[in-house]
């Protein structure tokens, strides 16, 4: 079976453990799914197999490698699949863009192992979150919730039914180095903070107002709120000496002020990286686009993880 998932960006973000073996998260998150960047994962079960064999990105060892195995013994563990399968699996983003995502991987992974089961969405997102937290939401097209949960059972991702055809990322490729730092690592070293208590009660708050501020589709407030809650991350992380935000990041968050002080409605959201997403509307790429002089992508939003 093969399955692909498309790549997700939190306009809420996930931050943070409560059980960290198997990625239930403090508060809740919600996300967009985009239709630009996205994997696909091969899985071929064979009986004659003693392991699994794996090829990603088209290497066959390495940390990706040694952690989708991991994965897959987890998934083993939960599901009743005990064989073992040769996979196959590719980041479709721009070469050398550092857009690689644990996101859209884990998510096709999930849904191309458990295919014969037949799963529902809630189970696949489930699966997808043992990989990596934030690939519980790629599941899904369009926006998406990741309910906190408190465990296995309740931990997992689902759809909002809103319908906005007219909304666009862009992504700013600032750099393509690899991230220093990890985000499982930094997420941990946050939640032992004094402040992250603060940092939950904020995103729950944020969270509710992002969900009315998408239902009447209005682009200021959804993108105020995720902007604040961006930045709210970025300051908590940056307490324990980890920085995403970087030179080149400030030099288009700059721009993108600019830009809002001409009338154009663009925000801005980031992640563990020192890449910036706009949150926009069709109408004014062209404007963002002419005024940013390195790679962007324009995403709209994206359909949910389907077999191939
Ligand atoms: O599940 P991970 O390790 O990809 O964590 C992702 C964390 C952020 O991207 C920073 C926020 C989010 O909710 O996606």
């Amino acid at each position: 079976m093969k399955a692909r998932a498309y790549v997700n960006f939190a306009l809420i973000k996930y931050w943070g453990k409560k059980i960290a073996n198997i990625k239930v998260p403090h508060q809740s998150s919600l996300s967009v799914t985009i239709d630009q960047l996205y994997t696909e994962t091969e899985v071929i079960f064979s009986d004659e197999l003693k392991a699994d064999k794996i090829i990603i990105n088209g290497k066959k060892s390495g940390a990706e490698v040694l952690r989708t195995e991991k994965y897959l013994n987890v998934l083993r563990e939960y599901y009743p699949i005990k064989k073992y399968c040769y996979l196959i699996s590719e980041n479709f983003v721009p070469t050398a863009s550092g857009l690689a995502s644990s996101a859209s991987a884990f998510a096709s992974i999930a849904k191309a192992f458990l295919a014969e089961l037949n799963l529902s969405d809630k189970e696949i997102s489930k699966a997808a979150r043992l990989g990596s937290g934030s690939a519980s939401r790629s599941v899904y097209g369009g926006f998406a919730i990741w309910d906190h949960g408190v465990s296995h059972e309740t931990s997992y991702a689902r759809p909002l039914n809103i319908d906005w055809p007219e909304f666009r990322i862009i992504i700013v490729l600032v750099s393509k180095k690899e991230k220093k730092h990890k985000s499982g690592d930094a997420m941990a070293k946050s939640v032992k903070n004094k402040a992250y208590q603060n940092w939950i009660n904020e995103a729950t708050n944020d969270l509710e107002n992002m969900k009315s501020a998408l239902e009447a589709k209005n682009i200021d407030l959804v993108g105020q709120i995720a902007e604040n809650n961006s930045n709210k991350m970025h300051d908590l992380i940056e307490l324990e000496g980890i920085k995403y935000r970087v030179k080149e990041s400030y030099e288009i968050i700059e721009i993108i002020k600019k830009l809002r002080k001409s009338g154009v409605k663009a925000y801005y959201t980031m992640d563990a990286g020192p890449n910036v997403k706009i949150i926009t509307l069709d109408k004014y790429v062209g404007k963002i686009v002419n005024e940013i002089n390195v790679k962007t992508i324009v995403a709209k939003i994206g359909p949910k993880a389907t077999i191939i």
